[in-house]
């Protein structure tokens, strides 16, 4: 079983609009220590490339869409993000690529620790001998 998958969260939409809550150890299976967010992207220059030793991450399109590449460095998933009602989850020791971010693309970051830059990855040989145990 790949360590990335889809979380669908529910929406408490009436005539006012709509609104998703985000809970550790709820809807988010880790403790969020930190929250970010991507903007002002451009469609064709991705961002990411780089793996995490030890850190969970969910990925929350809140506006727009963007694609997402995740790579265990055997299986390697491709996940369109469009709706606010949908999470990524992306475990440790995976190889991530954020691309195809649409106008007005925000991306919605939960981190389940502080910003350790130790602590990433940033070399994709590296990473494959990291994740094979080599
Ligand atoms: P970077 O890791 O290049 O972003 P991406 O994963 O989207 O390609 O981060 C961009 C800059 O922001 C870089 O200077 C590091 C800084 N940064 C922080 O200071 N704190 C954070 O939590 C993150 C994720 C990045």
């Amino acid at each position: 079983m790949p360590n990335y998958h889809l979380l669908d969260f529910k929406a408490f939409g009436d005539l006012r609009g709509s609104l998703v809550s985000l809970e550790s150890q709820k809807n988010i299976p880790f403790d969020i220590q930190r929250i970010y967010y991507i903007y002002d992207t451009k469609r064709d220059v991705p961002r990411g490339s780089h793996a995490h030793r030890d850190l969970e991450q969910v990925l929350v399109c809140v506006n727009g869409s963007c694609k997402v590449k995740v790579d265990d460095g055997q299986i390697v998933g491709v996940f369109e993000l469009n709706t606010p009602e949908k999470g990524l989850y992306v475990g440790k020791m995976l190889w991530r690529e954020m691309f195809d971010f649409s106008q007005g693309c925000v991306l919605l970051v939960l981190a389940s620790a502080h910003y350790h830059p130790e602590e990433y990855i940033r070399d994709y040989d590296d990473f494959l001998k990291e994740v094979s145990g080599s």
